[in-house]
């Protein structure tokens, strides 16, 4: 299926992801990262929010990708105040295609499109040693929270890791 890309790098695609898809997202989200979910859950927050559910494309295989969920409660950097938020629920990239800002531009991508989503921030959980993570968010302004004790299955710790995405301007 032939879909306009809404970013390049090299001969890397970087377009919202579609319903073809899916098969090759939950395939790489197996290779890639311990957390997995149902064949319905990655449909789901692609019907909920196409917006921020982005694929990376290489020869026609999907190398990268990022899907969030929009979600509305307390917000993580001001208390007691309610904010709409846009969560990164997984987010990947192939090992082979690292390093080439492939992640950044999915993640800045994805903020775009919880501005449209009018969203007023983001937030994530990520894995305490997950430093090429951890590092990748800081570079684009995403502050550590809070950390959630024992919030893995395997009983390691994440840092909660939150962006105002009113403040800045998102460019590619
Ligand atoms: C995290 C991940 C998505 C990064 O993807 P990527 O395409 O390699 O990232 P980018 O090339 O866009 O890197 C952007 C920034 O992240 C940081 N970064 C990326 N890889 C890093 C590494 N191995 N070590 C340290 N910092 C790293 C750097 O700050 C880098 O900026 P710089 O190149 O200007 O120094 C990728 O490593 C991955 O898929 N990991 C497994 C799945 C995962 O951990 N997902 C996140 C769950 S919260």
């Amino acid at each position: 299926m032939q879909q306009a890309f809404v970013s390049k790098i090299g001969d890397i695609i970087v377009r919202l992801a579609n319903i073809y898809d899916v098969d090759d997202i939950i395939s790489l989200n197996l290779e890639t990262l311990p957390e997995h979910y149902s064949n319905s859950f990655f449909i789901e927050l692609l019907i909920d929010s196409p917006e921020t559910f982005l694929v990376a494309e290489h020869d026609k295989t999907i190398i990268g990708y990022i899907m969030c969920r929009i979600e509305y409660g307390f917000s993580s950097l001001k208390k007691i105040k309610l904010s709409r938020k846009g969560h990164i629920v997984s987010f990947a990239v192939k090992k082979e295609y690292r390093n080439r800002t492939v992640g950044k531009t999915l993640v800045k991508q994805a903020l775009i499109g919880m501005k449209s989503k009018k969203c007023s921030e983001a937030y994530l959980e990520v894995r305490v040693n997950n430093l090429a993570a951890i590092n990748l968010y800081q570079s684009i302004d995403f502050t550590i929270t809070t950390t959630l004790e024992k919030y893995y299955r395997d009983g390691q710790n994440a840092l909660l890791m939150s962006k105002d995405i009113n403040k800045t301007q998102e460019k590619l």
